[in-house]
């Protein structure tokens, strides 16, 4: 299906939320967003209580308005259906269908996202509100995509979920037997012998049980992934040539399994806003995008013209909003679009950057929106091969998931900051990398990086040996292949699954204080880098060291544990390599920097983001200095270009 359907070029664009506004406003807007060069903008996301003011009493009117206008300025809708913010009277009407917290309490409207999925009620109203919005629209030549919801991604744990998610168990378990079994329930008496008695992991005396937890996420996501189902039925009853999409969410508390959700959306769609390294942060989230997206183009639908620091909300430098908008079309998005369109002046999010800032039209953001909009135009052609990887990093969410346990052997593990590393360590080498599923073929890959890939089936652990027996190089690093699918862990020594195929095998994990540095060395004895964070006690069992720890006592800098650790694995193997079939298996049982993994796996640094599509190359100089493309172009700092390879 093409989408959005009647366009061919790039989509540029944003949330548009003109109920905020008089309607004088909107005229500017859309004459504001004609010199922009705006063609799209996603229109409703939060609009529920403005559609339907009373139960089953629409009011659609003001929309009509809106979505006339856009037309007659040329620009198309991407139409939400409102479910992601139920108005007061719903939870009034069906206190059973607000969320209730782990500690049950029960949540009350006020903000947005204040509804269970499980609940028949908002079910039944989700459905009604889109069919009404269909039914109303389903004609409108404004119409060109649907944005189901808003960035899914609730957590509720009444009685309604305490059911659904019973009936998730028995389909995925079968019997209560198998469940008793794979979550361990001999441990602390918490065998079950009637499934009423199972419930979502509620607050409860100490540590809940991880395979019950794992599998609460994973039910999330699917019962989650129905209501996007219920929605798009309807929509694909009423518009069948209007494609259906949904907006995914980066972070770690998401409970959603964007690759399965990706084969039931028609476009992949992701909100993007990076914190700290916004570079590197984009290659990571548009790569991931084209993973979930199984290579095909995605949409980048909302990122931010500043940086939210976390702490601080901080104005991109000059340029920055097309050179990140760039990168994310590099690699793969059919466009740039924000949140949002005209910054509110009122509301939770009144701080929020728009496109149009507070400072209105006169502003360097407003003018840097005009430049990027002027830009897209041109680059349609550039993005019409595929993107080129050589490398991939594998990426798994359930792995994730696991890995944010309680109970592990520490609580400083983060699988974001694992991955996240490994696609650094590439992105500033000039590599691009795909992301993968362990699962995926993997043969195209001259590397293949498996960061903390904590869980592990026998049908993943079987493709990734076959992967380097056909040649190819795997680089897996600590906590991988520790646990089955179940998190149950692989006995008789890490890394339980990849044992044999890295030919090591692990006895004990040495967690490390923050502040600890082991030196490492390579066989001679030269120093390579420094081990941080983690270290292992690895026993060779057909690999070879390509370095050691050092630690002799006293080299270690930390004063308390890391000393005695460093001691007790002085001259073990910190760095393994191992010769399989007609590839490599190396194995990385600590946190390198980022530069000792760079010099481990033969990358040069690379001062430019370059992505290959067939005769295209997209060069993008994020630094303050100028660089030179391969080929001679010189890049001005801050600057970017678009060619093909032969004109440079
Ligand atoms: C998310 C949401 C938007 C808005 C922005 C704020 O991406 O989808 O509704 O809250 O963040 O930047």
């Amino acid at each position: 299906m093409d989408w959005p359907r009647g366009f061919g070029g790039l989509c540029y664009g944003g949330d548009y939320n003109p109920e905020q506004w008089p309607e004088e406003v909107w005229k500017e807007d859309v004459e504001l967003m004609r010199r922009a060069g705006v063609n799209l903008v996603s229109v409703g996301v939060f609009s529920w209580a403005r559609l339907e003011p009373a139960p089953g009493v629409h009011d659609f009117g003001w929309l009509d308005r809106v979505l006339d206008l856009l037309h007659t300025g040329g620009i198309g809708v991407n139409l939400a259906t409102p479910t992601a913010s139920p108005p007061p009277w719903f939870g009034l009407a069906h206190p059973d269908a607000l969320t209730v917290t782990a500690s049950g309490v029960r949540l009350t409207h006020g903000s947005r996202d204040t509804y269970c999925v499980s609940a028949p009620p908002y079910r039944d109203a989700s459905a009604r509100i889109t069919r009404a919005l269909a039914e109303r629209y389903r004609d409108h030549p404004a119409l060109a995509m649907w944005h189901v919801h808003n960035e899914y991604g609730t957590w509720c744990h009444c009685d309604h979920v305490a059911a659904a998610f019973r009936t998730w168990l028995q389909a995925r378990h079968g019997t209560l037997d198998t469940l008793n079994d794979l979550w361990t329930t001999s441990f602390w008496s918490q065998h079950y012998s009637a499934w009423e008695q199972v419930m979502p992991p509620r607050a409860t005396q100490y540590l809940p049980n991880p395979a019950q937890t794992l599998d609460f996420r994973r039910f999330l996501s699917d019962e989650m992934l129905d209501c996007f189902r219920e929605q798009k039925a309807v929509l694909r009853e009423l518009t069948p040539d209007v494609p259906v999409t949904t907006n995914f969410v980066f972070g770690d508390w998401v409970p959603v399994n964007q690759r399965h959700w990706a084969r039931e959306v028609d476009l992949v769609a992701i909100d993007h806003y990076p914190a700290a390294d916004p570079p590197a942060e984009t290659a990571f989230g548009a790569d991931l995008a084209r993973c979930w997206s199984g290579g095909e183009p995605w949409l980048l639908m909302e990122q931010a013209v500043v940086t939210y620091t976390g702490p601080r909300m901080v104005p991109k430098r000059p340029g920055e909003i097309a050179r990140l908008s760039l990168s994310h079309i590099a690699r793969g998005s059919r466009g740039a679009m924000f949140f949002q369109w005209r910054a509110s002046r009122g509301g939770a999010e009144l701080w929020h950057s728009g496109m149009v800032p507070h400072a209105g039209q006169d502003s360097r953001i407003f003018r840097e929106i005009c430049e990027l909009g002027a830009l897209l135009p041109a680059l349609r052609e550039a993005t019409l091969a595929p993107v080129e990887a050589e490398a991939a990093v594998l990426w798994d969410v359930e792995s994730g998931w696991a890995l944010q346990s309680p109970g592990l052997p520490s609580t400083e593990l983060s699988y974001l900051d694992a991955v996240r590393q490994a696609h650094r360590v590439l992105y500033r080498h000039g590599v691009t990398a795909d992301f993968a599923h362990p699962s995926a073929d993997l043969s195209a890959y001259r590397m293949v990086l498996v960061p903390s890939l904590y869980l592990l089936s026998d049908a993943d652990a079987e493709n990734l040996r076959r992967y380097v027996e056909g040649g190819g190089t795997l680089v897996v690093s600590y906590l991988s292949g520790i646990a089955d699918e179940h998190a149950r862990i692989r006995l008789g020594g890490y890394p339980g699954a990849l044992r044999d195929l890295l030919g090591i095998r692990v006895e004990e994990f040495h967690p490390l204080a923050p502040d600890a540095a082991i030196p490492l060395s390579a066989p001679g004895g030269d120093p390579v880098g420094t081990a941080t964070f983690w270290s292992e006690h690895v026993h060779l069992e057909g690999a070879e060291a390509l370095a050691h720890y050092g630690g002799a006592p006293g080299t270690a800098k930390d004063t308390g544990t890391a000393g005695a650790t460093g001691a007790a694995l002085a001259g073990l193997p910190a760095v393994t390599r191992h010769r399989h079939g007609s590839g490599t298996a190396l194995y990385i049982s600590t946190r390198l920097t980022d530069d000792t993994y760079a010099r481990l796996l033969g990358l040069e640094p690379s001062p430019l983001e370059l992505v290959r599509r067939g005769e295209w190359l997209f060069a993008i100089n994020h630094g303050d200095d100028g660089q030179v493309v391969p080929g001679g172009l010189r890049l001005p700092a801050g600057s970017h270009a678009v060619q093909k390879m032969r004109e440079i």
